[in-house]
């Protein structure tokens, strides 16, 4: 349990909050690459932390990220003309760079002098990993991009969708490292969902126990399943702070992250991202990717479900009755309509949980975000940005005999796993 206070402090990101100033610290992904065309192409709406914005390459080939309004009488620059690099606002044809410099000011005489003096709000921008990332926060205190593997790898090693959802950005968060949701939620009737690429020890034993360790990078989550009478199965997540969840696969399959950038403290903007970082996706493995399950289908032409709250995530109770745990078909979609709505306005109050030891990892992250975000207010900054290196990390699931250490374990199994 939270209390009302502390609470608000985790869920309200917009400029000035104290969460607000957190994510201001880091490098998040705004956008697909794939959104964003070649040179002199259309202008991007961007969204994040309560703001606006709008995401360009100019003529050079060069990305802007500049604040949405004109800082003339605040037109949205996404209808500008992107042209000889830099966008030009539509509605007195004022012209500003990819540094949010104003080079044109063409409808008054004074136009000319004033120019210099009317720019506009430029951010660092970067494209990794097949998403555009941007840097909000002071200048003085840029990091380091998280030196996370599976940004680095091709484009042939990742399956990547972008997913615009109702709900607080923090409860989308802990559902990922809520594992022992997965063994109800995520299930059918009888063991494993189909195509759901979820170890079936999740399945023999639904009450797991954890194992929690704060990190540099944010904190790893090993939870112990039953597997066998003389077995234990074990499933390593890694929560990278403040907002990104790399959740294990059975050995050879990508593994998965959740990215959430918060658009506002409502709406969230989810990047689920399947990455082999050691070889290209398997045609199998695309096409389960495409199947349905693993990656919810979408609307075409938008980054919204075809399942969505407004049909119920196309429930089927005929199903829920005879086969699976929810009767919803994708896994992404059975996460949305349990974590969406946790609380009146897409905002869950903590004040009101009953919480157990299901829930430990949960608790831990919580902690370290608030303690991470009342030491800023208090005037220190969060040592992660500082150690982007401690961010190459990965999820990993595996079997042990009982007698052996998790840790001593893991080692084995690495370097077992490497040699192969
Ligand atoms: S509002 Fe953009 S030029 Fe006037
Ligand atoms: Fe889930």
């Amino acid at each position: 349990m939270l209390s009302r206070e502390d609470n608000e402090l985790l869920v309200r990101v917009g400029p000035g909050t104290p969460m607000g100033n957190m994510f201001r610290r880091f490098w998040l992904p705004v956008a697909l690459a794939s959104e964003v065309g070649g040179p002199d192409s259309e202008p991007v709406k961007v969204e994040a932390l309560g703001e606006s914005f709008v995401l360009f390459r100019n003529t050079d080939g060069e990305l802007g990220l500049l604040d949405a309004f004109c800082t003339h009488r605040r037109a949205h620059l996404f209808w500008g003309r992107n042209e000889q690099n830099g966008l030009r606002c539509v509605y007195h044809g004022w012209k500003f760079d990819k540094n949010g410099e104003c080079v044109d000011v063409p409808n008054c005489p004074e136009g000319e002098r004033i120019k210099k003096s009317v720019g506009t709000r430029a951010f660092p921008v970067m494209e990794r990993g097949g998403m555009i990332w941007a840097y909000f926060g002071p200048k003085e205190l840029q990091p380091k991009p998280p030196a996370t593997e599976i940004f680095d790898a091709p484009d042939s090693h990742r399956f990547i969708r972008k997913m615009v959802i109702k709900g607080n950005w923090l409860q989308h968060m802990e559902g990922d490292v809520d594992s022992s949701h997965i063994s109800f939620l995520h299930s059918g009737l009888t063991g494993a969902l189909p195509g759901s690429a979820i170890n079936p020890a999740a399945f023999e034993d639904k009450a797991p126990r954890w194992i929690i360790k704060q990190m540099d990078y944010g904190v790893r989550l090993a939870a112990q399943r039953n597997s066998g009478p003389d077995h234990y199965s074990w499933r390593i997540n890694q929560w990278l702070f403040p907002f990104a969840t790399l959740i294990a696969s059975p050995q050879n399959w990508p593994f998965t992250a959740n990215i959430r950038l918060p658009v506002d403290d409502e709406t969230t903007i989810q990047f689920r991202v399947w990455t082999n970082p050691d070889q290209p996706l398997t045609e199998e493995q695309l096409k389960i990717a495409n199947a349905g399950v693993i990656f919810p289908e979408m609307i075409p032409g938008t980054f919204t479900p075809k399942a969505n709250k407004s049909n119920n995530y196309l429930i089927d109770r005929e199903d829920q009755k005879l086969r699976t745990y929810t009767g919803i078909k994708a896994i992404p979609s059975q996460d949305l309509a349990v974590i969406q709505d946790q609380g009146y306005g897409h905002i869950a109050d903590r004040s009101l949980e009953k919480l157990t030891s299901s829930d430990l990892a949960i608790i831990q992250i919580r902690k370290r975000l608030l303690d991470n975000v009342k030491a800023l207010m208090a005037g220190q900054e969060p040592p992660e940005p500082k150690n982007m290196e401690a961010y190459r990390v990965r999820p990993i699931d595996f079997v042990l005999p009982r007698d052996v250490d998790l840790d001593d374990g893991e080692r084995a199994v690495l370097q077992k796993r490497a040699a192969e």
